[in-house]
């Protein structure tokens, strides 16, 4: 099968305009490895958050796919896909500023 992807791409006016690719793919790829093929064979210019686990678990490949908020490393594609960075200040294209969490409180050291 082929997609239509969509992604959103940092513009130099500072908007956020649509580019598109159309993408071979197999109905049990994941959205992260669509995006993987863009970067490789169609626009190496493309910014975004390389999957880490790749199970679920971590959520650093998290993007809004067709306007829903999904961890892209387990979200199956589909026919048309609009990737969207979140809702969260955009470095650049699909990458963003994640939120710091505050560091743990750690036990102190018995002596
Ligand atoms: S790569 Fe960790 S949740 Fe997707």
């Amino acid at each position: 099968m082929k997609a239509q992807v969509y992604v959103a791409k940092s513009g130099e006016d500072g908007k956020m305009h649509w580019a598109d690719y159309e993408v071979p793919c197999s109905s049990s790829d994941r959205v992260s490895q669509v995006l993987q093929y863009i970067y490789e064979h169609l626009d190496g210019d493309i910014a975004y958050r390389q999957c880490f686990c790749k199970r679920g678990s971590c959520g650093l490949c998290m993007m809004k796919v067709n306007g829903r908020s999904v961890k892209t490393c387990i979200t199956p594609v589909s026919p048309v896909m609009y990737i969207e960075p979140l809702p969260l200040p955009v470095v650049r294209d699909l990458a963003v500023s994640f939120p710091v969490r505050p560091e743990k409180p750690q036990p102190e050291a018995s002596a």
